[in-house]
């Protein structure tokens, strides 16, 4: 029974969803979204936030500063109130109007930017915010997820070796990436594990992270406006590309099953079950890591008014149809997991 005194002292690591049954492909997916900041964020700002302690860079004055699409945000407001640090966070005009209100609600101020950077994100703009406020007091306080070793190290320390333990006989690892802190800590980690794991890092299409064309993206966690400085593309297999459609579909698809995940789990289970249906997955492991969960997408993903604004009128016809053939052929349990007679 964990019994905790700080609410970053939480986080499930051992929780794993088996998605066969609804994707029809051999795919479990590791859930990083039960802590109280809900998201994979904790972990990385946990880090971050002690390491700074213990160089002494932090200090009882210190004002926290960071740019974040909207977790990190929420996971160092949680970690600032509950340690008593003022926490600023600079975030654009695509947060999300819940994780906005939940950073609020720990104590913390938010700026929104709402000029686009060169690349057609606003990433070059929230930096140039930050190093502004920074120039301007030398309270401020800046981790910089972008470059701090202690993103990756997070990952490396725990995900990796979370993963590694449930599945030892791991072939392929499908990874998300924003930052590349989970993608680089458990690509370094599975580079010195006993046996070969494919990592396929999984980026949205207008993300220019993997060098690909920059264009609009509306879903706030995956994909960079820049090439993320921490990424060492020589640990990383494969990239694959995902739509913002196709995330939108996976994330109903999933949704219309019970399990209500987020944007950057639609996006990296999508590019999953795409890549397994392109491979022979015989006798095949692989893991995909979910970053997040739904209710903060409730006024986008989630909402039909949103949804046909910006991506038409016929966005999830394709997911219904799929629906209700799956609700003519109900699936069975994958037999290791049937109930014993
Ligand atoms: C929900 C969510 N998923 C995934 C990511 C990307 O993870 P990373 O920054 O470790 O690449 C982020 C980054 O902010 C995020 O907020």
């Amino acid at each position: 029974m964990p019994v905790i005194s700080a609410p970053h002292d939480f986080n499930e690591g051992g929780l794993f969803v088996d998605l066969e049954s609804i994707f029809e492909c051999p795919l479990y997916l590791k859930c990083e979204g039960f802590n109280f900041a809900g998201s994979i964020k904790l972990k990385a700002a946990n880090e971050m936030v002690e390491s700074a302690e213990r160089d002494g860079v932090l200090t009882p004055d210190s004002i926290l500063v960071e740019s974040s699409s909207g977790n990190l945000g929420v996971a160092l407001s949680m970690i600032a109130a509950s340690k008593g640090y003022r926490f600023l966070c600079v975030t654009d005009s695509r947060c999300n109007l819940s994780t906005r209100l939940l950073m609020e609600a720990l104590g913390s101020q938010v700026h929104i930017v709402a000029d686009l950077d060169a690349n057609g994100g606003f990433l070059g703009t929230r930096i140039e915010y930050v190093r502004a406020l920074c120039a301007s007091d030398n309270r401020y306080v800046w981790l910089s997820q972008y470059t701090n070793a202690g993103n990756w190290r997070a990952h490396y320390r725990t995900t990796g070796p979370e993963i590694a333990h449930h599945f030892p006989r791991l072939d392929v690892l499908f990874v998300g990436a924003g930052t590349a802190g989970t993608l680089m800590g458990c690509a370094r980690y599975f580079r010195q594990w006993h046996r070969p794991v494919r990592v396929v890092a999984v980026d949205s299409v207008g993300s220019v992270a993997f060098g690909g064309k920059p264009g609009r993206r509306m879903i706030p966690g995956l994909g960079m406006s820049m090439v993320p400085p921490l990424l060492d593309e020589s640990f990383v297999d494969e990239v694959i590309r995902v739509e913002e459609a196709d995330t939108i579909r996976t994330c109903h698809r999933m949704a219309r099953c019970g399990f209500l995940f987020g944007g950057s789990t639609g996006t990296v289970v999508s590019g999953a079950t795409d890549w397994l249906a392109r491979h022979d997955t015989r006798g095949i492991t692989a893991v995909a890591i979910a970053p997040d969960l739904g209710e903060r997408y409730l006024d986008t993903i989630y909402q039909t008014n949103w949804l046909q604004d910006l991506y038409g009128d016929h966005i999830l016809d394709s997911e219904r149809m799929s629906a209700t053939s799956r609700r003519a052929k109900p699936t069975s349990p994958a037999p290791e997991h049937r109930p014993r007679p």
